[in-house]
């Protein structure tokens, strides 16, 4: 069922098949928009269409791999052919390539594979969507980011995330908030507002074989800051990095 506040509006979430992504996309759709969700596998993208389309949801499937170009080009052929615009992009695809690595270990691949999906996978589909956003009378970007991104932490010894020692991870958590940044003082004229969100720690695939503690929140929880970010008015903020560990959209991460 959908409350209909949102419903001319349509949304792209990236690696929707499930977690926190997945119950973005639903919780967008419940607010009355048309969602395309998107999922590197077909079955997998498929099974979580069915199911948010059985809530009574208008969430449509789309293939993407967010490192494969023509995926992401065909991606947003069809939200354009199908919806003419984009009011709300998510990026949330993301991955952690290092659990039980050490960081001496860590290889350039490793790395390599981090960024195409977390930085690289974010502005390709970040640029092939701008001039759907730019139609939008208020283009939101929310790109999913994360604590062990933050600079100010990792450079403070005492904060328990500059011991975390996650190489690729935290590295391209950095770039993206650098990305969000740029992103949102180039499209502050043109009135489309990026920024970053942090979901506070959700018990996840992404993290199943952390050493870490997990946290007991669920991706509903994990969801909250992202979607506020996302149904904000014309006069909401950019270029800011929201959420608590709790999930307090009012606070602010340090860059
Ligand atoms: N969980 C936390 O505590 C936490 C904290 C801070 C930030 N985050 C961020 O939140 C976001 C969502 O993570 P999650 O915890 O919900 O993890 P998750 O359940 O593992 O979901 C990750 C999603 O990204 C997708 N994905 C991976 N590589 C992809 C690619 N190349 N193209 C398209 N999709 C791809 C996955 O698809 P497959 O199912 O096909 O693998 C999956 O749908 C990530 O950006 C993560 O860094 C999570």
């Amino acid at each position: 069922m959908t409350n209909g506040r949102h419903h001319d509006e349509t949304a792209l979430v990236t690696g929707a098949n499930k977690g926190i992504g997945r119950e973005i996309a639903r919780r967008l759709a419940a607010e009355g928009m048309t969602v395309y969700l998107g999922a590197r596998d077909e079955h997998r993208g498929r099974e979580a269409e069915r199911s948010l389309v059985e809530e009574g949801l208008d969430v449509r499937f789309v293939r993407l791999d967010v490192t494969v170009q023509e995926q992401v080009d065909a991606a947003v052929r069809r939200i354009e052919e199908t919806s003419g615009r984009l009011d709300v992009l998510v990026n949330n695809a993301g991955v952690v390539v290092e659990w039980g690595v050490e960081v001496p270990d860590v290889t350039a691949a490793q790395m390599r594979s981090a960024f195409d999906v977390n930085v690289f996978g974010t502005v390709a589909v970040t640029q092939a969507c701008l001039p759907l956003l730019r139609r939008s009378p208020a283009g939101r970007v929310v790109n999913i980011s994360s604590p062990l991104g933050s600079l100010t932490y990792l450079g403070d010894p005492d904060h328990p995330i500059s011991t975390r020692g996650l190489l690729p991870y935290s590295s391209s958590k950095a770039a993206l908030n650098a990305i969000t940044l740029v992103y949102a003082n180039a499209l502050r004229e043109a009135g489309v507002r990026v920024n970053a969100a942090n979901p506070g720690l959700v018990a996840t695939d992404l993290n199943d074989r952390s050493p870490f503690d997990r946290g007991t929140r669920g991706p509903e929880e994990g969801a909250e800051v992202p979607v506020r970010l996302a149904l904000m008015g014309p006069d909401g903020p950019t270029g800011t990095f929201r959420g608590s560990m709790d999930g307090s959209v009012e606070e602010t991460v340090p860059w």
